[in-house]
This record gives structure tokens, sequence and C-alpha cells, in this order.
């Protein structure tokens, strides 16, 4: 027990990461920079108030602190070049290369780096300029979705039913500079129905190692109305997800995507996630991939993982990933999020919660757009907790977690109260626990 982490980020997917890593036997210490109150109360964790984007200071803090591994959560600092600053500086840090992450930097590269290898993704045309977007628009059929090239903060992907609706998403990202240099070329793509699923994965450049299946919430509402946002509850394992579907997902995008990658001499090292819509037929199609790990659905995922986090890491570093076994907690896992009034368009701060205190071993209140204010916990961003429960099943999951989000008192907190509903469903269908 002598290694130090650290753990870049502050959100919900941070904090699992963080409780995770420091439960591992080698672990001394876990630095989270910058964290948030839920992180600062873990054990053996601490936060330090470093931004996710100073790399220069990460980096000298991690020479510093004689750290041995970092691991990165969110996109940003991947898309920057923070696993090459990283590596540059002799420091081990599992996450992609500025190269590879540009799977998420830029939504046209990612389209023509999936046509280039047959894996299955909308049809959609890039453009610069808005004339020739907006004539493209009216010649497309309804809906249709229009995507800002680079990262957007989750803001990026508007599905328009209409060519108004397409048309205004074209000239905010391509004349009135609101996503800045991310929306100086846009990508637009058809609509395909189906079911979406979240599919991420390990990969040391070479071999893959998936973790468990989960199933995110994009829409603000229940029953799947409202705005999108960037995830207001995951389960796991995705209720639609058997055999054959995992494997054409690891045939037909998963293993193109890193043998894609190592042939373009940019091997992915990292965590891969695939947004994938799947058809009534269990054909999966790309809608995204992202260069990092999904929140909230590493919530779910982490309280399912049975073993040591950074020991795989490690691992994947040492391109040994083929030697890896991970075992699973049979038990689903339904992780609620409770955001902020005026999300995802904005976000009350400052107001305080109570009723944080963690008392059952088998639910767990991660933290994500959360501060320590003198004695309080109070808001600090959209997404501010993400409550998670293991059960025998995703009935009794879900109605755990729903009871501790009961407990949990701010006048300035919403929730979805349909969390897991497929799987509910399912699971009632089958005759399985429905309590
Ligand atoms: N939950 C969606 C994402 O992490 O992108």
């Amino acid at each position: 027990m002598s290694l130090r982490m650290l753990i870049i980020g502050a959100g919900g997917r941070e904090h699992a990461l963080a409780w995770k890593t420091a439960q591992s036997p080698e672990v001394e210490k876990v630095y989270v920079a910058p964290g948030n109150a839920g992180t600062a109360l873990e054990d053996k964790v601490e936060n330090v108030p470093i931004a996710p984007t100073d790399t220069p200071a990460l980096v000298g803090f991690a020479r510093e602190r004689r750290v041995a591994l970092t691991i990165v959560g969110p996109e940003g600092p991947l898309v920057a070049g923070i696993a090459d600053a990283f590596a540059a500086a002799g420091l081990r840090c599992f996450g992609p290369s500025q190269q590879a992450a540009r799977l998420e930097g830029s939504k046209h590269f990612s389209k023509l780096f999936m046509r280039r290898y047959g894996i299955p993704t909308a049809a959609g045309e890039s453009f610069t300029e808005l004339a020739p977007a907006l004539a493209y628009i009216e010649a497309a059929s309804l809906p249709i979705v229009v995507k800002a090239d680079g990262l957007a903060a989750g803001k990026g992907v508007v599905i328009a039913s209409t060519r108004e609706q397409a048309g205004r998403a074209l000239r905010e990202m391509l004349t009135t500079g609101k996503f800045g240099a991310a929306g100086q070329r846009v990508v637009i793509e058809d609509f395909i129905a189906g079911e979406e699923t979240s599919f991420i994965v390990m990969s040391d450049g070479e071999h893959v190692v998936p973790l468990a299946s989960s199933q995110d919430h994009k829409a603000r509402d229940d029953g799947d109305a409202g705005p999108n946002t960037g995830g207001m509850g995951a389960y796991s394992p995705a209720a639609m997800m058997d055999d054959a579907l995992h494997e054409r997902i690891m045939q037909r995008v998963i293993e193109p995507a890193i043998a894609g990658m190592r042939a373009e001499g940019t091997p992915y090292r990292g965590f891969l996630y695939a947004g994938l819509m799947v058809d009534a037929d269990g054909n999966p199609q790309a809608l995204e991939f992202n260069c990092r790990l999904g929140d909230p659905e590493t919530q779910p995922i982490l309280m399912r993982l049975q073993g040591d986090l950074p020991a795989l890491c490690e691992l994947a570093l040492a391109q040994q990933l083929h030697t890896a076994t991970l075992a699973w907690d049979p038990r689903p896992a339904v992780g609620v999020v409770m955001a902020s009034s005026g999300y995802p368009q904005g976000a009350t701060k400052g107001r305080p919660i109570t009723g944080l205190r963690q008392t059952d071993r088998t639910v767990k209140i991660f933290h994500a757009g959360t501060r320590q204010a003198g004695d309080e916990i109070v808001t600090n961003g959209g997404r501010v907790l993400c409550v998670t429960a293991l059960a025998d099943s995703v009935t009794e999951a879900r109605r755990q977690a729903y009871q501790t989000v009961a407990t949990i008192a701010c006048d300035a907190l919403f929730y979805r109260s349909d969390i897991a509903y497929r799987a509910v469903r399912r699971e009632t269908a089958s005759g399985l626990p429905a309590q």
C-alpha cells in the first residue's frame, strides 16, 4: 500500500473513479483535481485545487507527488493532449493521445473514420459554409441531426424535426459563433430510430476489454421527453444486451475502431465509449464515439466492477490487456441523477443540500456539482448527485435508489422518476421480481 493516484475531473464519474481507485489495496492516496464535496469525504482521497485544463500544473503536481498513475475523466483535457504531456514528462497516464481523442474531438473526423473502416453509422455530410448546409437541409428528410464538429459541453447536437429548427441550429453554429471554434464546421446526418445504448471498453491500443453494458437516459424529463442533457440516470447491465448483440457490437463497431486507429498510427489507449442506436432487428449503428467513460454510466458500472481498477489501467498501459480478467457483480445497479433547477440551460448554485449521509453499503451517493461551503454542502453545477444502488433485481435497485433520493433535501434539485423503466418493464414481463 504505497501508490499515489491522480484522478482528473470534478463530476460524478470522477467521484466513482476516485472511490473505486481508493479501494485498491496497493493505493495509499488518491488525489482528485479538482474533485467535489463528495470526493473530499472519501477515505484516502484528497482534493487538489487544480483545473482539469491546467496541464502544466497537473504534470508538475504528479511529478512532485510521485503519482504512480493518472486517470483522466473528462474529454476536454484529452482532446487538448493531456495524455501526450504526461507521457512526454515520463508520467503514467491512462487516456488516449490527442490524435486518438479526435474520435470525440471532431465529429467530422469521426464520421470519415467510421466510413473508412466500415463502421455502421448514419449517412451525413460536413459543412463549413451556411448556404450549402441550408441547401442540404432543404433536400433532406426529417427529422435531421445537426452536430457541431468540436466539443460543445454536451450541447452541440440538435435533433431537428423541422427545417426551421435545423436552419436555426446551423446559423447558431456556423454564423453566430455560439459554439466558438467547435461550431465552425458542422456535420449534418440522418436521424436513426431505435433504442440507444452505451457500450464502453478499455483498450491498450491492440486488445480490448469490454466493460459491463449500460443504458443512459439523455432526455431531461420522464418518458424521454424534454431537452437533451448529459444524462439523467443510467443502469447496468443494459436490458437489451444479450450475447448476440454484444458480439455484433464488438465485431462491427469496437474491433474495427481499435484496428483502424492502430492502422493509422494513432493507437487508441484508454476508455472508448460508443454511443449506439440499435434497430428492431438488433443491428447497431454508431451515433458517436467518446474518448472517455460515460457520465452517469460510470457510476452503476463501477458499482458492479469487482477487482482492482488501477491494476487494470496498468495492464492497459503495459499493453497486456489480453491477460486481464474482469469480474462483475451479477446484481444490476441503477443510478438516478439529481440535477439543479434550470438544468440543462443553466444551473442554480449555492443551495444547501441535506440528507447526504451514507448509511447503506449497497447505495452510494456520488457527488458531481457540489461544493463544501462552511458546514454545508451546496449545489455547484447542473448535475449535482447520482444516487446509485445495487440489488438483486433492477426493480429493487431502482426502489432503493429512489428511497435514498427521497431522503435528500434541497429546494433546487429535480430528477426523473422513471430511470431504468425499460429494464423494469422487461423484468416485469419476464416474471422476475417486480416489487
Ligand atoms: N452519458 C453520456 C455521456 O457521458 O456522454
